[in-house]
């Protein structure tokens, strides 16, 4: 399975190499050459490091940051090439002058990318209508905060003002669903530190995603929250007051064997109540919703961190590993809302899919189409 998390890695790094050439033609020079040969020979050692380290687990994600970065540098390769060879169409005299300008576009949006579109925190408010929802759960707010991977890329002032974002909301529940860190050199304590002056009527619960369970620190994770008054949920329900509604919160560790999704999912469910489950992944959602839950919170793919709308196409890597990208979907009676989550793995970069903190309302009324799906 290793292949497949580092494909669009391997395919990006392959087209960039093959346009390394055409470059060197496009942006002549001493400089521009030492620039992208250079570029060309530590980009792919930085890969090829990555794939070697990647034989086991926890090593990969002491080195993903590489490939990360290695990807981007593909990216930039790609774009700028596709952009040198449309100026020169564009412009037939093909100034340098101009052509290098357009060249320089890629980066530079990458750069906005890195360093303001990764930290442009914004609240996401969804609507969620719900049919035959009990009266008492007319207009519950859910706040949730997700995939905040506090590491050198996500610091702790960060995730402050997402935690503050998520108190001005007044949310009567609140949801963290998983990797609160990357890898084994981020802390998960200062992780709980920060989210636990999460202010909600009902309190803070959460489950477990995939890096939690990377350094296998699942049941650290659920013991360390517990110490701090939250309520991290591994394979666990607890029953909910709302008035006269009941809530069936339940969550559930990471799972990722497509071929035994949800097995023990269903013996959480609880009949009469409003059965809501806090799941890491939602490649689960088709095997949740024929179990008949409500309403699913994931995470996981953080809106594919860049997603780009050209000329009526969208471009989004994440949409090659999942159907379940970002926003809200729906199947049968069940929906499931994916946030984008706050934080970044791989590439530290933002482009066209803002971190958010999310506040999902809940509406009485007959369910409407996926709000949207990438
Ligand atoms: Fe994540």
């Amino acid at each position: 399975m290793l292949w497949k998390r580092f494909l669009p890695d391997l395919v990006a790094m392959v087209v960039a190499l093959a346009a390394c050439p055409v470059l060197l033609r496009l942006l002549p020079g001493r400089v521009f050459r030492a620039l992208i040969l250079g570029g060309a020979a530590l980009f792919t050692a930085a890969f090829v490091v990555t794939l070697l380290q990647a034989a086991g687990l926890d090593a990969a994600f002491r080195w993903l940051m590489l490939s990360g970065v290695a990807f981007g540098w593909s990216l930039i390769v790609i774009f700028t090439t596709g952009m040198g060879l449309a100026s020169r169409r564009v412009i037939p005299q093909r100034r340098q002058l101009l052509t290098t300008a357009a060249m320089a576009a890629p980066a530079a949006v990458f750069g906005y990318g890195v360093f303001i579109g990764r930290r442009q925190f914004t609240l996401k408010e969804v609507d969620l209508a719900i049919p035959d929802l009990a009266a008492d759960l007319d207009g519950l707010r859910i706040a949730q905060i997700s995939d905040i991977h506090l590491s050198p890329f996500l610091s702790r002032a960060d995730l402050q003002w997402c935690v503050a974002m998520a108190n001005e909301t007044r949310p009567q529940l609140a949801a963290v669903t998983g990797d609160l860190i990357t890898g084994i050199r981020d802390s998960i304590d200062d992780c709980l530190e920060e989210l636990r002056h999460i202010r909600a009527d009902a309190g803070v619960f959460g489950c477990n995603g995939n890096h939690e369970r990377y350094i296998r620190a699942e049941a650290y994770t659920a013991d360390r929250a517990a110490r701090l008054g939250m309520n991290f949920l591994r394979a666990r329900q607890t029953t909910l007051q709302f008035g006269s509604a009941k809530v069936n919160l339940a969550g559930i560790d990471h799972e990722d064997n497509r071929w035994n999704y949800a097995a023990d999912t269903k013996g959480l469910m609880r009949s009469g109540e409003f059965n809501l489950l806090l799941n890491h992944n939602p490649d689960m959602f088709p095997h949740i919703a024929k179990q008949g839950w409500d309403l699913a919170l994931s995470g996981h793919m953080h809106g594919g961190q860049i997603n780009l709308e050209l000329a009526n196409a969208n471009f989004n890597v994440a949409k090659f590993s999942t159907p379940y990208v970002y926003g809200t979907y729906r199947e049968g009676r069940s929906a499931i809302y994916v946030t984008r989550g706050i934080g970044t793995i791989g590439m530290p970069v933002r482009i066209g899919a803002p971190p958010e903190v999310a506040l999902i309302r809940l509406r009485r009324g007959p369910s409407t189409p996926a709000l949207q799906a990438l």
